[in-house]
């Protein structure tokens, strides 16, 4: 059905060392994304980029960027929560730091009409590091464990509640460290890997989760970073993993998404346009928001889950 999409660039290249994604908003433009959507017959506002809250850098011993990052972190949540009031937002990365500030916005936005908000993480990676647990510093890392409250997040904003781990699937992972191993299997989060999705496809794991979050009228917020996908596909993010997603499975989820009418806010991160190659994995990622927001070859006589 037609949205509202509110455009957002977070052009957010603190969560790591390596540099590039602050030019992913702009990719995301010059491949069309706009055109894209409105093709679909949504309405769509680009507010262009935002920037982090007033901040003044702290060097930290271990964690990059850290005051920068929770600067991004507060403006990234008001923004998102702002334009919940409009339409449905959409985050244009920026690295997947950025996703403490959106999910953060769509949790207060929850908080306040009253409905359960839930999370689909298409990742590699869990993200599910606390400012102890991670190695390389590397604050991309640790959303996941920031906003579901696994330890303390001393300055970062307060969340309303912590994001309940019954809340979350973790879907392509295939890259967790030994940390974030130990801590996840503690956890009710859903942790769908590589193996499981060759063993009985993704359809099948995505599918009970879309059921879970309708029979609670939930909110959906999807948070797809680029190394969800196989390298072959998508070789412009920094963290490249083997065995991915392939682009169809990636598409498979995206109208899986669509199809369940829950989509209520979505993060595009990771993206980094230095590494890409003619522009192919920024158009990948174009093609699968498409796929998100309706784009099919043709219309389903049923839902496909
Ligand atoms: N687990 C590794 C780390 O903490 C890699 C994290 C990669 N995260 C990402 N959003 N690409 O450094
Ligand atoms: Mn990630
Ligand atoms: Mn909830
Ligand atoms: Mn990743």
């Amino acid at each position: 059905k037609p949205q509202h999409v509110i455009l957002q660039g977070a052009p957010l290249d603190c969560g790591k060392n390596r540099r590039g994604c602050i030019m992913g908003p702009d990719a995301y433009r010059t491949a069309g994304l706009v055109e894209a959507l409105e093709s679909l017959g949504h309405t769509v506002t680009d507010i262009g980029n935002i920037g982090p809250a007033p901040y003044t850098e702290v060097i930290h011993p271990k964690l990059h960027r850290l005051s920068e990052t929770i600067a991004w972190t507060q403006s990234l949540a008001d923004a998102t929560e702002a334009a919940f009031a409009r339409g449905m937002p959409i985050t244009l990365g920026g690295d997947h730091a950025l996703a403490a500030g959106t999910v953060l916005g769509a949790m207060r936005h929850a908080a306040a009409v009253d409905r359960p908000l839930f999370v689909l993480w298409l990742d590699a990676h869990s993200d599910f590091h606390t400012l102890e647990s991670t190695d390389s510093g590397n604050l991309h890392g640790t959303p996941m464990g920031y906003l579901t409250g696994r330890s303390d997040f001393p300055g970062w904003p307060d969340l309303p509640a912590s994001l309940p781990y019954e809340n979350i699937a973790m879907i392509g992972l295939r890259s967790v460290d030994p940390a974030e191993r130990a801590a996840l299997q503690q956890t009710a989060i859903t942790r769908v890997d590589m193996r499981q999705i060759d063993e009985s496809g993704i359809a099948t794991p995505l599918g009970a989760f879309l059921e879970r979050i309708e029979a609670v009228n939930g909110m959906l917020h999807v948070s797809l970073d680029v190394d969800f996908l196989d390298p072959a596909a998508a070789p412009a993010v920094g963290t490249t993993v083997p065995g991915g997603a392939t682009v169809r499975e990636g598409h498979l989820v995206m109208e899986m998404i669509n199809d369940s009418e829950l989509l209520t806010s979505m993060d595009l991160v990771e993206l980094n346009p230095f590494m890409d190659e003619r522009g192919r994995t920024t158009r990948l990622m174009v093609d699968l928001a498409a796929s998100a927001l309706g784009r099919n070859v043709f219309d389903r006589p049923t839902r496909a889950f």
